[in-house]
């Protein structure tokens, strides 16, 4: 079988990697791809977005079966474009992927079917949203409507950045047009989690639970980012979490697509705080989270495509969990997420791999007179296995101290919020 990925990030490299592993595989392709993907897949120069093309580009070459890594395309409508030319493609519709393309349209989804979440308000008019940001004080949140690779919420601690944030998102458009509209919520405290779920329609399946790391500095400070690390399962979900996350959040998730007449095949992202009144939603997401994937894919023992295509024909699936803990760290470039500076070479790569337990998943990497280059602001997810979070961590971490290339970042302190629960 042929099937392409697309997308080219670090959870796309995990998604080759894990999918290549498939005996029905005969040809993986991937869109653009990067140096550690290339390796394995063949990379398809078609933007991820160009979605007329990259449907035209699977039907002449015969594709079997697609997966989507990333938002965009599925913002755009791929998943529509492939079902028009009746091609098997994993992802939500262009409909359907709203509940991650405008946080108000998430909202007020999440306010009709009673699925627990922060209050908020949504402006389009900068005054209007200034006023609000006044009389609900600090801390609050803003958060702009469109999509904006993880720079769209702002967890704003005084009333003057919240209002300074309005102004960029609304005045300024730093966003564009992402930001025009706002959504402003209360500031929720707890612990964040990530479950992702597999939705056909009614059913759906449940992965491993991970935790992500989204500010750029250890103790979870600095901006937030697309994600510095993550570790899976994550000891803030306990059972009785879980079964309240199914019953309060993924169900009622599910009965009002229904009812709203929307159908979902894909990824459902649960992005959560887990409150003392229990989860809440903090966003959806319509597709796998990255760096969360990195961690989930590994830990899944079957045969992924066979899990996915036999799901979205509607079959029954399990997913057999590895017992093991699987950890990332994200080394990413000086600058980032603001101005990542790139094309410098990077080293140890090999070395790191060879240490025990260890899986590397590029990101911004290229090619250049063979050698490997930074070419993004997230450039390696360094990945280990281990009987114990604390062994995953410390191999993960040794295989880090191979690595260098000229301003590389990375948090020192990926899994450490689990300790807490792990005795
Ligand atoms: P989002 O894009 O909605 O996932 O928000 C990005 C990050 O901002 C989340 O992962 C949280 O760390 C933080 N955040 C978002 N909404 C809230 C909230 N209501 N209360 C506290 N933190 C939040
Ligand atoms: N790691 C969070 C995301 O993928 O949006």
């Amino acid at each position: 079988m042929k099937v392409l990925i697309v997308g080219n990030g670090g959870r796309e490299h995990a998604l080759v990697w894990k999918i290549a592993q498939s005996p029905f595989v005969s040809r993986i392709y991937c869109t653009r791809g990067n140096a550690g993907i290339n390796r394995v897949a063949e990379a398809v120069d078609i933007d991820p977005t160009d979605v007329e093309r990259l449907a035209r580009f699977a039907e002449e070459e015969g594709i079997d079966f697609t997966v989507v890594g990333p938002e965009a395309p599925l913002v755009k409508g791929v998943v529509d474009a492939f079902e028009k030319r009746g091609l098997m493609i994993f992802g939500p519709s262009r409909e359907a992927s709203r509940l991650e393309g405008s946080k108000a349209f998430a909202k007020r989804f999440m306010e009709r079917h009673n699925i627990p979440t922060a209050e908020y308000a949504t402006f389009e008019d900068p005054e209007e949203a200034k006023e609000y940001v006044k009389s609900k004080g600090a801390p609050i949140v803003v958060k702009a409507d469109g999509l904006a690779a993880g720079k769209g919420s702002v967890v704003c601690t005084t009333q003057e950045e919240a209002l300074r944030t309005v102004d960029r998102f609304m005045r300024e458009g730093v966003l564009g047009e992402s930001g025009k509209r706002v959504v402003i919520e209360e500031f929720l405290e707890g612990e964040e989690a990530s479950y992702i779920v597999m939705v056909n329609g009614d059913t759906y399946v449940p992965l491993p639970t991970s935790q992500d790391h989204k500010r750029l500095l250890d103790g979870d400070r600095g901006p937030n980012t697309g994600g510095m690390g993550a570790y899976s399962p994550t000891p803030v979900i306990d059972e009785i979490t879980e079964r309240r996350i199914k019953k309060e959040i993924v169900e009622r998730t599910l009965k009002g697509l229904k009812e709203e007449g929307i159908y979902f095949r894909g990824f459902l992202y649960v992005g959560l705080m887990i409150t003392e009144e229990g989860p809440k939603v903090l966003e959806f997401n319509v597709r796998l989270g990255d760096p969360e994937a990195q961690p989930i894919l590994m830990r899944i023992k079957n045969d992924f495509l066979k899990v996915l295509m036999d799901f979205y024909e509607g079959k029954r699936v399990y997913i057999e969990e590895d017992e093991r803990w699987a950890l990332d760290v994200v080394l990413a470039s000086k600058g980032y997420p603001e101005k990542p500076e790139k094309g410098f070479e990077i080293h140890g790569i090999e070395e790191a791999e060879s240490e025990e337990g260890v899986v590397i998943f590029h990101a911004g990497t290229a090619l250049r007179n063979s050698k490997v280059i930074t070419s993004g602001g997230r450039v390696l997810n360094v990945c280990a296995y281990g009987r114990t979070l604390k062994e995953a961590k410390e191999r993960a971490y040794r295989a880090v101290s191979k690595i260098h290339f000229e301003g590389m970042r990375f948090r020192k302190d990926i899994g450490d919020k689990a300790f807490r629960y792990l005795s």
